[in-house]
């Protein structure tokens, strides 16, 4: 299997129930490694930006207003198959279609408020990392 990297943001509806450690937890148990992870608060304008694929979508305004609520947790977790493996953990979008033991089924509020957001691809998981993160700061 490929080792893969994928950009994980804990979003402010888990940051602000301090539950950044039990994701951390169910990200590791599932085997993959956090190679990178900064605390940040985003301005407006990075949230745009980070979201700028969805911003047609109707729902574009209000996630970015969540999104900049409170910190987030920007991470890079690293493993085989680290993209696929990641949506595996996290669960679907909406909580209430989630499946049982998924992070979104255990923590999310909602289809906004769902706790943790997983690059798609590993295509985007390379610009979204680039988004957060320098090589440098990347430690596997
Ligand atoms: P995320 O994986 O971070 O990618 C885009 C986010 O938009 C998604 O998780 C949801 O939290 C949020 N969102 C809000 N409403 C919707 C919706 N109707 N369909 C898809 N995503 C939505």
């Amino acid at each position: 299997m490929a080792k893969e990297r994928t950009l994980s943001i804990i979003k402010p509806d888990a940051t602000r129930r301090n539950l950044t450690g039990k994701i951390n937890a169910r990200f590791e148990d599932a085997g993959l490694r956090i190679v990178a992870q900064k605390r940040l608060w985003l301005t407006r304008g990075q949230a745009e930006a980070f979201y700028g694929v969805h911003k047609e979508r109707a729902f574009f305004n209000d996630l970015c207003d969540f999104m900049v609520s409170g910190p987030v947790v920007a991470q890079v977790l690293e493993g085989d198959n680290a993209v696929a493996k990641n949506r595996e953990v996290m669960g679907a979008t909406n909580p209430a279609q989630a499946d049982a033991g998924t992070i979104r089924k255990d923590f999310a509020e909602s289809i906004e408020a769902n706790s943790v957001h997983g690059s798609d691809s590993a295509e985007n998981a390379a610009i979204e990392i680039a988004f957060f993160f320098s090589e440098i700061e990347i430690v596997g």
